[in-house]
């Protein structure tokens, strides 16, 4: 039997869409993962890879992400069913992803929650890695599987666990909105008073520089181009339904290329705020400890964070308000783009089930809580996540992105439609070179990438683990996403707009927006002159 289509969510202002996807796009991965990237990858010359990313795929799969959102009001998975019926595999793939980050994305929270604590008193002494992998996290010697829980870990865990199925259960304006309007701004001030402070320290402005400092000889490194291409994805947060998602919620008439342009730049200023702050903190720490950055360790990823910060953070004065600043600024930034991503698997099955909005999120939430807890609470969590990561972000993300790309542009030929849509709503209009992009530039560069990827992973491992760790922790979750894509898409929808949804005309889009500016403008003149006569 098919049910009506049950009444769908919207944001309430189009404000509340940009400080949502801005506070998606800044996350975990701009203040710990993008400074490592970039120093990794040629420093100040990684700025040009960035850059050129950012023009072809993140800008043009953001606007693409945004427009099939909008135009089919759905998460991805019966997004993509209306945009061609045997689309939908591709929407489970990226919920997939989604879930399996979440599982993971909500430690790392949980780890900045407990060093909030340990800031205090700078309870990591003087041997901080040390103290991360054997007092705290008790990392297991050899690589795998185990069910020896570590209470520190799993307290934090359970707080961002439980927070995050309440303010999901509140739903879209009273949840996600509301959270998203006190841990945006918060962390906007705390990240800027952390970086003002750092570039006053000793030795800061070294750091600033070399992070600035280009090596070209690194852009004819493919790896570097790669790295540009792969941090994007996961930085701007799209290719894995959350932008998408997240756009499905605005409003009939709304501003689409206008807003994912603030959301873009939004994200890249706070990118290199975070690469300028912790430079300049770790230029303080070469300082100290007379040497030059490049004989620093642990410069990327989870050990700059977590070791490397508690490093500094020891020898800095003010050096724990500092650390629960920062390790705050890890939690706000990260809880918000947790709830974004959440969002995603929540949508979908909304979409599917028609469930409440409380139910989804604590079905959700225990279905991934639970997971994240037996894989990460434990001794061996930290293997576990980077495998897991290496794997759902290379092969995953990109894949999904390529996938995407192929279906929509070559196979469905929607690229004309979508981009109709996008220019009958928003203030920029696209031209012909963003067709360009996501129909011949995009597609084969994260083609290449993907199978290159792919390859290495398969020739040499990944990270030193042994094979069979690899093997069941990284390609066994590449070909679970795969049963899971098939198997979700294999239950009917019961809702009858499932396929026979209309999108709207972009000639009347396009008329009630001229209608709609017009009233506005009409509407900011009348109340000057009736303010002037006063
Ligand atoms: N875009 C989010 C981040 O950067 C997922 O962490």
């Amino acid at each position: 039997m098919q049910t009506s289509a049950p009444e769908r969510e919207t944001w309430g202002r189009r404000s509340a869409f940009i400080i949502a996807a801005i506070s998606s796009a800044v996350g975990l991965g701009n203040i710990w993962r993008f400074p490592g990237v970039a120093y990794e990858n040629g420093g100040g010359a990684f700025l040009i890879p960035y850059l050129v990313a950012f023009l072809t795929a993140g800008l043009p799969i953001l606007f693409l992400d945004s427009a099939i959102g909008h135009k089919f009001r759905a998460a991805p998975p019966l997004a993509f069913k209306r945009l061609n019926r045997k689309a939908e595999p591709l929407g489970w793939w990226q919920v997939g992803v989604s879930f399996l980050i979440l599982t993971y994305y909500a430690v790392i929270i949980a780890w900045a929650l407990g060093f909030v604590w340990f800031s205090f008193g700078r309870q990591w002494g003087d041997d901080a890695v040390g103290f991360f992998t054997g007092d705290y996290l008790q990392l297991a010697d050899a690589p795998g599987v185990t069910l020896d829980f570590v209470p520190a870990v799993l307290i934090t865990l359970l707080i961002v666990w439980i927070a995050a199925i309440v303010v999901m259960s509140l739903g879209l304006r009273r949840g996600l909105d509301r959270a998203n309007r006190i841990t945006l701004p918060l962390l906007v001030i705390v990240f800027v008073i952390i970086v003002i402070y750092a570039m006053t320290l000793p030795g800061a402005w070294d750091g600033i520089n070399q992070f600035f400092e280009p090596d070209f000889a690194a852009l004819a490194h493919p790896g570097v181009w790669l790295a540009a291409y792969g941090h994007i994805f996961f930085s701007f947060s799209i290719a894995f339904g959350i932008m998408l998602t997240y756009a499905s919620y605005m409003k009939r008439r709304s501003d689409l290329a206008g807003s994912g342009v603030v959301v873009a730049f939004a994200n890249c200023a706070f990118e290199i705020l975070a690469g300028i702050g912790v430079f300049a903190a770790l230029g303080f720490l070469a300082y100290t400890q007379n040497v030059q950055i490049d004989d620093l360790e642990g410069l990327s990823g989870v050990a700059l964070a977590f070791m490397t910060f508690p490093t500094l953070l020891s020898e800095m004065p003010g050096g724990a308000f500092m650390g629960v600043l920062f390790f705050g600024s890890l939690v706000l930034a990260g809880f918000s783009s947790l709830l974004s991503i959440y969002q995603v698997v929540t949508g979908a099955l909304q979409d599917k089930t028609g469930w409440s909005t409380r139910r989804v999120a604590v079905t959700v939430g225990l279905a991934a809580g639970i997971p994240s807890v037996l894989l990460f609470g434990t001794s061996s969590g930290l293997n576990v996540l980077d495998v897991l990561d290496a794997f759902v972000n290379n092969i995953g993300v990109t894949g999904s992105a390529v996938a995407t790309l192929v279906l929509v542009a070559w196979v469905f030929r929607a690229v004309p439609s979508l981009r109709a849509h996008l220019n009958a709503l928003s203030s920029l209009k696209l031209g012909p070179i963003w067709t360009v992009a996501v129909t011949a530039i995009t597609p084969v560069i994260l083609a290449i990438i993907l199978v290159r990827g792919a390859t290495e992973y398969l020739t040499a491992g990944y990270g030193g683990f042994p094979t069979w760790f690899v093997t069941t922790i990284g390609w066994g979750a590449i070909a679970l996403l795969a049963v899971f894509s098939f198997a979700m898409s294999y239950r009917a929808y019961r809702r009858s707009d499932a396929t026979s949804f209309v999108p709207d005309e972009p000639d009347r889009l396009r008329t009630e927006m001229t209608d709609l500016i017009a009233e506005a403008r009409e509407t900011t003149a009348q109340r000057r002159t009736t303010g002037g006569t006063r």
